[in-house]
């Protein structure tokens, strides 16, 4: 039976939503443009409020409703949903031009140095040429190939420290935040910062970075803002990493600016930092100036996209092998025999022999939890049509990956973790199927694949070439919680607590 109050909160709620539908066709007249279907929304927050702390949920419920291509407004700025294989490649392939621009978004700006990293830079020349720095010589693959030792090494670090262990609960996500917080500090700054408390503030900074601030949207409510404190938190997480990169900096030039140590090194000795400066050296003589904030822009943004991201992926996978003992068995065997045995796999081992199954685990788990859900927002520049909807230039753009890889129209048992559905296919990662794009595609691509796939795919043939894992105190593997994390990348929200044996 009903409680007595339900009938006056149902007329009331009633009344509240005839106002809403009348407002909104009052504050917002349709045009004569063929927009996208959307949600109601209310006065002045437009749709902000039904975002939630898991927008890729909550706009998967959304537009199961609505649609694959939907329009929705956080408070007055309008901001198209893509959630279909077909909407994002007319997004990201037919129309890549117009939408390869970004918002500029209060948080993101503090955080990159005003929009100075690739990843938050407006389309155009400065994005350009920053980021043909990353495809041409910092991530290019001999560069990833110049990286291999620090892989290595680091990796067997996390296997030692694992068998040290052996039998005992230990924390695999914190291990193995620390294996991808020190391959790319070794790669980017030359040696390890690990001591410090540089990972928590790299989880407080993507935690920020996927906050949709209200400022944003609607000015007026600013204040909201600055009661959570975010611009304060923002601002704090950038002055800690603009010292702690300066510092770096310092480190590598003397009094006249000229890099010290510099004489004798081979390019194999050469990290990210070497090559920035020397970079920044070489174009002081051409019309390209590289000024010190892009310097530090670039080195904050491997660090940022590239810790965060590959620990992830990482994580989730050997989540998933452990609550799938038959995966996990059919990897090892495969592991096993590249092995042969000997003490540790090396990437020469993988480069030259066949792989499969490996390769289709880190997809299947990238598809189930596509590390970056929404991608990273863009933004077009123009008029365009997008499925038959005219899109206004201006708009906004977050591309649902997480939904369209799950998405039952292309995907048997899309909620299975099964990664034979990546055997006997081509489906890949680079941006050219649209069904699965956890790295993104077209121009805003994203430029590290290589260098993370090399890192996840050494680090999982080892975890599970020398170790078994179980759960604490006899747990069976379907109780293993899958709490999500907030943030622009979702990680487990609990750590990974397992004990491991040898096998
Ligand atoms: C598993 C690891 C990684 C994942 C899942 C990942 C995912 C992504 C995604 C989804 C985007 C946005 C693409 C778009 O908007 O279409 C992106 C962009 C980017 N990523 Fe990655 N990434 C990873 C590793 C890395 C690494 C290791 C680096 C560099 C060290 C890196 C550097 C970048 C940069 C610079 C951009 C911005 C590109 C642009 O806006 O033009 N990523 N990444």
């Amino acid at each position: 039976m009903l409680p007595s109050l339900s009938l006056e909160v149902l007329v009331s709620f009633s009344i509240l939503l005839v106002i809403i539908h009348f407002t909104s066709i009052y504050l917002y007249p349709k045009t004569n443009k063929n927009s996208p279907p959307s949600p109601l929304r209310l006065p002045i927050i437009g749709n902000l409020h039904q975002l939630g702390s898991a927008p890729h949920r909550s706009l998967k419920a959304l537009a199961q409703k609505h649609g694959s291509l939907m329009l929705l407004h956080l408070g007055s700025a309008p901001v198209l949903i893509a959630s279909s294989a077909e909407a994002a490649q007319e997004i990201m392939k037919t129309h890549d031009v117009i939408f390869s621009s970004r918002p500029n978004l209060n948080i993101s700006s503090i955080i990159s140095y005003g929009g100075k990293t690739v990843s938050f830079a407006p389309y155009g020349d400065y994005w350009r040429q920053s980021k043909s720095i990353y495809v041409l010589h910092l991530l290019s693959s001999k560069k990833v190939q110049m990286f291999r030792r620090v892989r290595q090494e680091e990796t067997n670090i996390m296997t030692d420290k694992i068998r040290n262990t052996l039998g005992s609960v230990i924390d695999l996500s914190d291990i193995l935040m620390s294996l991808a917080n020190d391959v790319i500090c070794r790669s980017v700054l030359g040696k390890k910062y690990s001591e410090g408390t540089l990972v928590e503030h790299m989880s407080e900074l993507t935690e920020l970075l996927g906050v949709f601030s209200v400022g944003n949207y609607v000015p007026s409510l600013s204040w909201v803002d600055r009661v959570r404190g975010l611009e304060a938190r923002a601002r704090k997480i950038h002055k800690v990493f603009d010292e702690f990169i300066q510092n770096v900096i310092d480190e590598r030039l003397d009094r006249n600016g000229k890099m010290v140590n510099d004489e004798g090194r081979s390019e194999g000795e050469k990290d990210v930092v070497d090559m920035l400066l020397e970079f920044q050296k070489e174009q002081a003589n051409t019309d390209v100036i590289v000024h010190s904030d892009t310097i530090k822009a670039l080195i904050l943004e491997m660090f940022v996209a590239g810790t965060d991201t590959s620990f992830t992926s990482l994580e989730w996978a050997i989540t998933e092998l452990i609550r799938h003992p038959r995966v996990m068995k059919k990897l090892q065997q495969e592991v096993r025999e590249i092995g042969q045995g000997r003490p540790e796999i090396t990437e020469e081992d993988l480069e030259n022999m066949q792989h499969p199954y490996l390769k289709a685990v880190m997809k299947e788990s990238m598809r189930l939890h596509t590390p970056v859900p929404l991608l990273i927002p863009r933004e077009s520049t123009q008029d365009a049509k997008v499925m038959g909807y005219d899109i206004g230039a201006g708009t906004q753009v977050l591309i649902n990956v997480w939904m369209i890889s799950r998405d039952p129209a292309i995907w048997e048992e899309p909620e299975e973790f099964k990664p034979e559905r990546f055997l006997n296919n081509d489906i890949d990662y680079k941006g050219l199927h649209f069904e699965f794009l956890p790295f993104g595609a077209g121009r805003r691509g994203c430029p590290g694949i290589d260098f993370a796939m090399a890192l996840s795919k050494l680090a999982l043939a080892n975890l599970v070439y020398r170790f078994d894992f179980k759960i604490p105190n006899d747990g069976r593997v379907e109780e293993l919680d899958m709490v999500e994390s907030t943030g622009i990348t979702i990680h487990r929200k609990n750590p990974l607590m397992v004990i491991a044996t040898t096998c």
